[in-house]
């Protein structure tokens, strides 16, 4: 793997600037405040790559609200989905009773979603819904409907703003496809 020193300059394109997801994000803080106003509501943010997006969300967020975070794995450090996922941090309260939003960074497969959806509806949540900030578009059916989506993108591998290429990019502020070098070097 070849990495610049200027993370910019591995960057081929620029999906989504800045400044549109910001604006996104913002729109999708004032829904979930109107949808979720009265209501015992925890954000669990999917770590590490919904971290980025949960920070900003929550900025924006007008109700009270707790929280908590989870970290799961699911790729290795491959670019392609392996369907084995793993809890490598549970949240640290319990969600019973509680209105639960999951916070992630993007749905590719939808099989870490799923196995999570999975795993918190059996806790007892109130309710159990999914803010995704990007959610790729693939050939056939999901089995996942997210409640929130920011952006569908071509099925592409992407990173940051959260999303990683063996774990750097992480910290990019945008959207973007990586130069095909950075992987064959
Ligand atoms: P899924 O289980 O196939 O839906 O994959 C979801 C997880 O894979 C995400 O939480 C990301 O961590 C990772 N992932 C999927 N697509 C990308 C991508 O384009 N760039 C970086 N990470 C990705
Ligand atoms: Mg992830």
């Amino acid at each position: 793997m070849a990495i610049s020193q200027n993370l910019h300059d591995d960057i081929e394109e620029i999906l989504i600037a800045e400044s549109a997801l910001q604006e996104r994000i913002a729109a999708l803080a004032d829904a979930v405040s109107r949808d979720f106003r009265g209501k015992d509501l925890v954000l669990v943010g999917i770590l590490k790559g919904g971290v980025m997006f949960m920070v900003d969300l929550v900025r924006h967020l007008s109700i009270p609200l707790d929280m908590d975070f989870m970290a799961i794995s699911s790729y290795g450090n491959s670019t392609e989905s392996s369907g084995v996922v793993r809890i490598l941090k549970d949240l640290d309260e319990p969600v019973t009773g509680k209105h639960v939003l999951i916070v992630e960074d993007i749905i590719d497969t939808g099989l870490t979603l799923q196995y999570l959806v999975e795993i918190l509806g059996k806790r007892g949540p109130a309710s159990l819904t999914i803010c995704a900030l990007l959610d790729k578009e693939k050939s056939g059916d999901k089995v996942l409907v997210p409640g929130y989506v920011g952006f569908r993108i071509p099925d592409r591998f992407v990173v940051g703003y959260g999303l990683d290429y063996a774990q750097k990019y992480r910290n990019l502020p945008y959207i973007g496809v990586l130069k095909p070098t950075v992987y064959s070097e």
